[in-house]
């Protein structure tokens, strides 16, 4: 039917109008990320030039878009009205790689749910979401958008995101079309610099980059995206190998590709040709819509004309697009997502906020909890000091568009209202983000703020320091302003601010137990708060609900049970650092330094806190590794369980992971691969028996010939509270 459809439209089309349908503009009322934003909007949507829009929202200004495409343009074809809904719409989650540590993934179903329903209620029906990005190197800002490190848990992630979006009926009036992003390898700039060149071999792409995005095209994703950087030398926007071998031929992907915001024409600037022939390329190479840059609009006629690209390249793109809106059941109704009495009754809802405070709370990590200094007392007195503990400003998190930082709750709003009449609560700044006037104009964008007090640093710490010495316990919120990590947001250094690492250094000196609160878009450097702190509370952006979350974590409503799903170094040296690390021939095992090992001079090996790393109130204990069978046939499975009992005083929630170890094969094995989790709850005293079943295409991987295949021989099974557990037992794969 939708083929019928569909051809039966394009036979109308001049080639003018199929180039049209290529076309995504943004009238700069979403952010501009480069240095175009679209001109002449509502002529070029009359003429049929634009396939898709972005940026407009809300059922007024929407209509009024849509009607110039349907009413006014020659053929009435509806537009995609698109944005970039990262971690919620207006209901503001945490950041992903918050909401990544929950390991929680009807969670997370559910707040890519919310925020399709808030989104589309403002009439948008395309979202520039899930970034499924592996990141493993924690200068790259981008971290904060993507799941983590691992490709296991990464993929089960996009499937989650994607099935909240897109729900199971596309055309339904609250669901929306998911993009997965960035494709390919955005995740791995040198240096950590965004944007900047990749080169990767081909087994690390299939094995650790490209798993994410082949899950959530496995789950229907409608569209992809292309990332800035390079791959083998060739911009991804033109990268053939990437958008055609790989993603039609090999994985079947029957949606469409979406360039990024002008990457077709910065391909200029690396150095493929000039606009015409770059957007030729890039068509060639399988990108179907042209996002921002009008290359397309403005050159495909000619090449057309030069016979350098086919009228069937242009043909198959439109149809791809065209495709997209019928399955959106745009032509039924282009104006089906807008109803002016959803945004009123369905965005930024009690029930919405309620379900973010929720969130927030089961996105914080637990690092540290000397002496059981949280959860904190109901009537303890409460110094409670830092940049970030009064300050909607920065609550959100980077890539919050819709969101509004005002609506956002503090740490100090969230304690006083929790506590009620019970607060003895004294508040001070303690310190500005950074004292660095240069540094903050540099992140203050998208309505984040570093706000440098009048007041000198000697008299806020100063204030800081009286407060804290009448005190039962201090909690510090220290970290990063939210565009301090996110888009173009790289650091060379990932400790706190030197002038906050003086606030820390001060308070721990009081002598009285310190809680740092830290919030943050990126794994940072913690070797010395980790010494000074009795207790490290990761809360990384926790969204508009950011301080009542908090609260109920600190005063135990909520036991903590996040696990990092990025390795946290000592320091920024160790980066890139990940857990599941190929193995290496001179390895060191231990912390003491070896001569001829792969090892530093100045810093261990480890990590400072571990991949799948995170504390609970209460404690678990495991037992030995059981496994029902030593050997798997090849076609035959093998149960491996444990009883993980709760130990301490407090009911909790337990991630318990499973890795493997391919001891013997033909290629380097990781030393660990993250394979199974679930996460369970235990009441004090009880014990649970975690069953996982491994099967064959659990040990497979991807050979050098890109073939996917396990190979036979010995393996390890471990089931552990996070990477670095070595409770484990040994298994066979047979023949
Ligand atoms: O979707 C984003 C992308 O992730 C980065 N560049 C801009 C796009 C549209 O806002």
């Amino acid at each position: 039917e939708m083929d019928g459809f569909v051809d039966d439209l394009m036979s109308q089309m001049t080639i003018e109008e199929k180039i049209g349908q290529l076309n995504l503009i943004t009238p700069g009322g979403g952010i501009p990320t480069g240095s175009a934003v679209s001109t002449d909007v509502e002529a070029k949507i009359i003429e049929g030039k634009v396939g898709g829009i972005f940026g407009v929202t809300g059922p007024e200004k929407v209509r009024q878009a849509q009607t110039l495409a349907v009413e006014r343009s020659r053929l009435k074809i509806p537009m995609l009205f698109g944005s970039d809904v990262i971690h919620g719409y207006k209901t503001v989650f945490p950041i992903p790689l918050g909401l990544s540590a929950s390991w929680d993934m009807a969670m997370i179903e559910k707040t890519a749910r919310v925020a399709a329903e808030e989104a589309t209620a403002d009439g948008l029906n395309w979202n520039f979401s899930p970034m499924v990005d592996i990141s493993r190197d924690a200068r790259w800002g981008r971290v904060a958008e993507g799941g983590g490190e691992d490709p296991y848990l990464g993929s089960q992630i996009a499937r989650a995101m994607v099935r909240g979006y897109q729900g199971d009926d596309l055309t339904a009036a609250n669901t929306m079309m998911a993009t997965v992003k960035h494709f390919a390898l955005y995740g791995a700039p040198e240096g950590g610099r965004d944007y900047n060149t990749v080169d990767m071999s081909r087994i690390r792409m299939f094995n650790d980059y490209f798993p994410p995005f082949l899950a959530a095209i496995e789950e229907g994703a409608g569209s992809i995206m292309t990332s800035f950087n390079d791959v083998d030398g060739v911009p991804a926007s033109a990268n053939k190998w990437l958008l055609t071998d790989i993603l039609r031929d090999r994985w079947d992907f029957d949606g469409f590709v979406v360039s990024d915001y002008t990457s077709v024409n910065e391909m200029v600037d690396h150095g493929l040709g000039d606009l015409q022939a770059v957007s030729a390329l890039a068509l060639k190479a399988g990108l179907d819509m042209d996002m921002v840059g009008e290359g397309f609009l403005t050159t495909l006629k000619n090449s057309l004309d030069e016979g350098t690209v086919s009228e069937e390249a242009i043909n198959k793109a439109c149809r791809r697009i065209l495709q997209a809106k019928y399955q959106l059941g745009l032509f039924d109704d282009p104006y089906r997502y807008i109803d002016d009495s959803r945004p009123e009754n369905r965005i930024l809802t009690e029930a919405n906020r309620s379900f973010a405070r929720d969130v927030a709370a089961r996105s914080a990590v637990l690092l540290k909890n000397a002496n059981q200094t949280l959860p904190l007392g109901r009537h303890t007195r409460i110094a409670l000091v830092g940049p970030l503990a009064n300050n909607k400003n920065n609550m959100l998190g980077t890539w919050a568009v819709s969101g509004d930082p005002q609506m956002s709750v503090p740490l100090l709003e969230g304690l006083q209202k929790s506590l009620g009449t019970n607060a003895r609560i004294q508040y001070a700044k303690g310190a500005n983000i950074s004292d660095d006037p240069a540094f903050a104009e540099k992140v203050n964008v998208f309505g984040t703020r570093i706000d440098i007090d009048e007041r000198s640093p000697e008299l806020m710490l100063r204030e800081a320091l009286t407060m804290a010495n009448s005190s039962d316990v201090i909690v510090a919120v220290v970290g990063e302003a939210s565009e301090m990590s996110g888009e173009s947001s790289s650091r060379s250094d990932i400790t706190l601010p030197e002038n906050q690492k003086k606030l820390v250094r001060a308070l721990a000196q009081t002598g009285k137990p310190l809680v740092l609160v830290i919030m943050s878009g990126r794994p940072l450097a913690l070797e010395e708060e980790n010494e000074l702190a009795d207790a490290l509370l990761l809360t990384w952006h926790a969204g508009i609900e950011a301080g009542n979350g908090i609260a109920d974590v600190l005063l135990g409503v909520y036991n903590p049970s996040g696990k990092l799903t990025m390795t946290f170094p000592r320091n920024v040296g160790q980066t890139p650092i990940y857990y599941n690390q190929r193995v290496t021939g001179r390895p060191n095992p231990g912390d003491e330094f070896q001569k001829f090992r792969s090892n530093y001079l100045d810093v261990p090996n480890s990590p400072l806190f571990a991949f799948g790393y995170g504390l609970s109130y209460t404690s678990f204990e495991y037992s030995d590794v059981v496994i029902d069978e030593t050997s798997i046939q090849p076609d035959g499975q093998l149960k491996a369980s444990v009883k993980v009992t709760n130990t301490g005083d407090f009911e909790g929630e337990e991630v318990v992971q499973l890795y493997i170890r391919d001891v013997i094969r033909s290629l380097t094995p990781p030393v660990k691969e993250l394979k199974a989790f679930e996460k369970i709850n235990l009441k004090p005293g009880e014990s649970k028996e975690v069953t996982f079943t491994l099967n064959v295409d659990d040990l497979a991987f991807y050979h050098q010939d890109l073939r996917l295949a396990a190979e036979s021989g010995d393996f390890k099974v471990f089931i552990g509270p996070n990477s670095d557990t070595d409770n484990s037992t040994d298994f066979r794969l047979e023949e």
